[in-house]
């Protein structure tokens, strides 16, 4: 079973009050939750078996809290939502995108006291750094993390950086760090001369890295690495070896280290490593003349057996703008394949593999959070605020600027 069947775990935990912050008020005595560090979620852990289903929908009572919570704020609320959130969420979402979107989008809005994220804690990391000191960050539930983002450690990356430096070949490597990264992954790239890239924006991230130097250290996503670097840069997968932190020079020859151009870390998602291009071949014989089109978290085999490759945006584009009565099998996280379905009853869409399962960290954050969040904040108290320290910050300010400014 998959993790987030928050609401029926959490009646029996006491309510306590989240794990940071000031104590607990009225609203988390009322409100069902299983907060971080309160009480047990055996359901929660990761690599569980997946039925192909979304989870479980919230009490449906909660909508008329949350439109009034949502109503006190105002103007002092700003929410953001990544298309991987719940309908029930993405509801009460001002804007909704991608991460890079998002990204522009949490720095485009200096007026509002709360960015209230709905997505995963790499997201709210950056949209704290992006954001003013005077606004606050909140992540509805500390336990949306995202399990790529935490492939990549630091200690493990500077040791990296350390044995390429021993090799001589450090100077010539610019690090390119996927938005999937914890905030001192971010301020490890700025503080070497790198950027951030997201899945809308690697192609010229990579073609900036290489006019800057000769290698790119990927980080922490080798799919998304590789599949931008050999279909869209033309390179080749021997240009390309795989960084595994457990092991000496990270599991390579050292010559190959110094002959390849892409040194990938070997970090992947959980969700999109789960695609097959045998279930691309299947599709194709169940549904004939279907297109195929995936996120390019997926394995090289499947991109290569799909017909289009995209971020999130770009899939929801590209199915938006496709013919009435077109055929689209998609391979990205199931809440959005089931809200593209829902949105385009012109045209079939089916999820591209049913053993799939959702992203079970994005899928924390649900409506009985969002609204102990959103009543929390207009009751006066601060909960589950993201704060990035300082000179972690401004590196990792520097990368991220870097990737806005990426021509
Ligand atoms: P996008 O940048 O395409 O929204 O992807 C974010 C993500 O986490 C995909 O798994
Ligand atoms: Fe992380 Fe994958 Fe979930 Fe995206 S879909 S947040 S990469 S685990």
């Amino acid at each position: 079973m998959p993790t987030t069947a928050t609401s029926q775990l959490i009646t029996s935990v006491p309510a306590t009050g989240p794990a940071t912050g000031p104590a607990a008020g009225p609203a988390d005595r009322e409100l069902p939750l299983l907060r971080l560090g309160r009480g047990a979620d055996p359901q929660a852990e990761r690599g569980v078996s997946c039925p192909g289903e979304l989870p479980p929908q919230s009490d449906p009572a909660l909508v008329r809290r949350a439109e009034e919570a949502r109503a006190r704020l105002g103007d002092r609320a700003f929410v953001l939502g990544h298309h991987y959130q719940r309908d029930e969420v993405i509801r009460f979402a001002d804007v909704t995108g991608d991460s890079f979107k998002l990204a522009r989008d949490a720095a485009a809005m200096p007026g509002a006291e709360y960015v209230i994220f709905c997505g995963v804690h790499f997201m709210a990391e950056s949209a704290d750094i992006l954001t003013s000191d005077a606004q606050r960050v909140i992540l509805p539930d500390l336990a949306a993390g995202c399990s790529m983002a935490d492939m990549a450690g630091y200690d493990q990356v500077e040791e990296c950086w350390e044995t390429l430096g021993d090799l001589g070949i450090a100077e010539t490597v610019v690090p390119v760090t996927y938005m999937n990264s914890s905030a001192d992954i971010k301020a490890f790239t700025g503080r070497n001369g790198g950027t951030v890239c997201t899945s809308s924006n690697a192609r010229r991230a990579l073609t900036w890295a290489l006019e800057q130097g000769t290698k790119i250290l990927f980080l922490p996503d080798q799919h998304l690495g590789r599949n931008t670097a050999v279909l869209e840069l033309g390179m080749s997968l021997d240009d390309c070896v795989v960084w595994d932190p457990r092991r000496p020079y990270g599991g390579n020859d050292p010559q190959a280290l110094r002959r390849a151009t892409m040194i990938l870390w070997k970090g992947h998602c959980s969700v999109h490593g789960r695609f097959t291009a045998e279930g691309v071949t299947q599709v194709r014989r169940s549904i004939p003349g279907v297109n195929v089109i995936v996120h390019p978290e997926c394995v090289h085999d499947v991109v290569l057996a799909a017909d289009q490759i995209g971020s999130t945006e770009k899939i929801i584009a590209t199915i938006e703008r496709a013919p009435s009565g077109s055929a689209w099998a998609v391979g990205t996280e199931l809440n959005l394949v089931q809200r593209l379905a829902n949105d385009n009853p012109d045209k079939r869409i089916v999820f591209l593999d049913k053993t799939v399962c959702y992203c079970s960290t994005m899928n924390r954050i649900d409506l009985p959070h969002l609204v102990w969040a959103m009543e929390s904040l207009a009751d006066g108290r601060v909960v589950n605020q993201i704060t990035v320290d300082p000179a972690t910050a401004a590196q990792a300010k520097t990368a991220l600027d870097q990737m806005l400014a990426l021509p």
